[in-house]
């Protein structure tokens, strides 16, 4: 097939309105090796459907206006291509669904009010010394702070992170990732000077993700939320007056390192006992064996040999 042979697709979006609920509705139209999402939008848009509703701005993964679910995935549409999505699946249907978590408005449109207040929380802006401010002192970015800096300042506000997080969903004090990565990039400047302010606003929040890696999974510009959750976490300690979730955190890495100094391996049971005490780690067991997880949670190991080789690595790393 020439790279502009056309092929019929068939594509199926999920739609909504206030007054009819959601419904599914199919369109057909011819595409070729280069059609964008977006433009399969435009086209159902101008050629067959003028209600449709969608968002879409720059058509290269710019403006972040462009998220959606395509065949369940949480994609840019302009950044998917509609063949790449027939080779992925196998089969000539593609589904386009709004962003999961957001409250739709209409069809593929959702409301971001949510969003931007987690962004605003986190003080997403420089906030520069006064001498820099009357224009009295240059205060320059050094090439290895820029390095640390310049991935997490990649992210476009897409929201698509947060549509796949389950902590977000789960816990109304986690800021969620966009947050976070926004939130780190500045915590990291050496340039701004609200440093003990933003530690208050983002610690806590950061030991609420759970580490599952979808925000890095779908996050279309590489920006990593979850690493600059685990970098926000190595400043805990620079934080005076921690809530109870930051000291139980704190609490449970120590365990796990003592764990790995003495045995070699984290052991799952002590390290609970440790992190949350023996009333609660009690509480939980029963728990865990009502469900029949209990055996999980008892695994013994084999003691790992060499351990004062991973004992080195570790006071080295310290
Ligand atoms: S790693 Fe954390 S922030 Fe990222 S999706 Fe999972 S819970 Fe959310
Ligand atoms: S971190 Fe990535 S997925 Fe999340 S809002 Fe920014 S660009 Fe989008
Ligand atoms: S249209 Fe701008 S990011 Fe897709």
């Amino acid at each position: 097939m020439s790279d502009l042979q056309e092929q019929e697709i068939v594509v199926k979006v999920k739609r909504f309105n206030k007054e009819k609920g959601d419904w599914w509705q199919e369109y057909k139209l011819k595409v070729d090796r280069f059609t964008q999402m977006t433009e399969v939008l435009r086209r159902i848009k101008t050629e067959q459907d003028p209600t449709l509703a969608y968002r879409a701005s720059c058509h290269m993964a710019v403006c972040g206006s462009c998220g959606m679910k395509i065949n369940g995935e949480p994609r840019l549409a302009c950044k998917t291509l509609a063949l790449d999505m027939v080779k992925k699946y196998g089969k000539n249907e593609i589904t386009l669904e709004p962003m999961d978590y957001f409250p739709v408005i209409k069809d593929l449109i959702v409301d971001w009010d949510n969003f931007y207040e987690r962004m605003f929380k986190v003080k997403p802006r420089l906030y520069p010394s006064k001498e820099v401010l009357e224009g009295k002192a240059e205060h320059r970015l050094k090439p290895e702070d820029q390095r640390e800096l310049w991935k997490f300042e990649q992210c476009i506000w897409c929201g698509l992170c947060v549509s796949a997080c389950p902590s977000v969903r789960n816990d109304p004090d986690f800021l969620g990732p966009a947050a976070h990565a926004k939130g780190y990039r500045f915590l990291a400047d050496p340039r701004d000077t609200i440093y003990e302010e933003r530690l208050k606003i983002l610690i806590d929040s950061s030991w609420r993700c759970t580490y599952c890696y979808q925000c890095f999974n779908v996050c279309p510009r590489d920006v990593e939320p979850v690493t600059t959750i685990k970098k926000t976490r190595a400043h805990t300690k620079f934080l005076t007056n921690k809530t109870p979730v930051a000291n139980t955190g704190e609490k449970h890495i120590e365990s796990i390192v003592k764990s790995i100094e003495d045995t070699g391996k984290i052991e799952e049971a002590k390290v609970y006992i440790s992190t949350y005490g023996l009333v609660t780690t009690i509480k939980d067991m029963i728990y865990a064996m009502q469900n029949g997880k209990l055996k999980y949670a008892l695994i013994s190991e084999a003691k790992v040999k060499n351990i004062d080789q991973i004992r080195k690595i570790i006071g080295e790393e310290k």
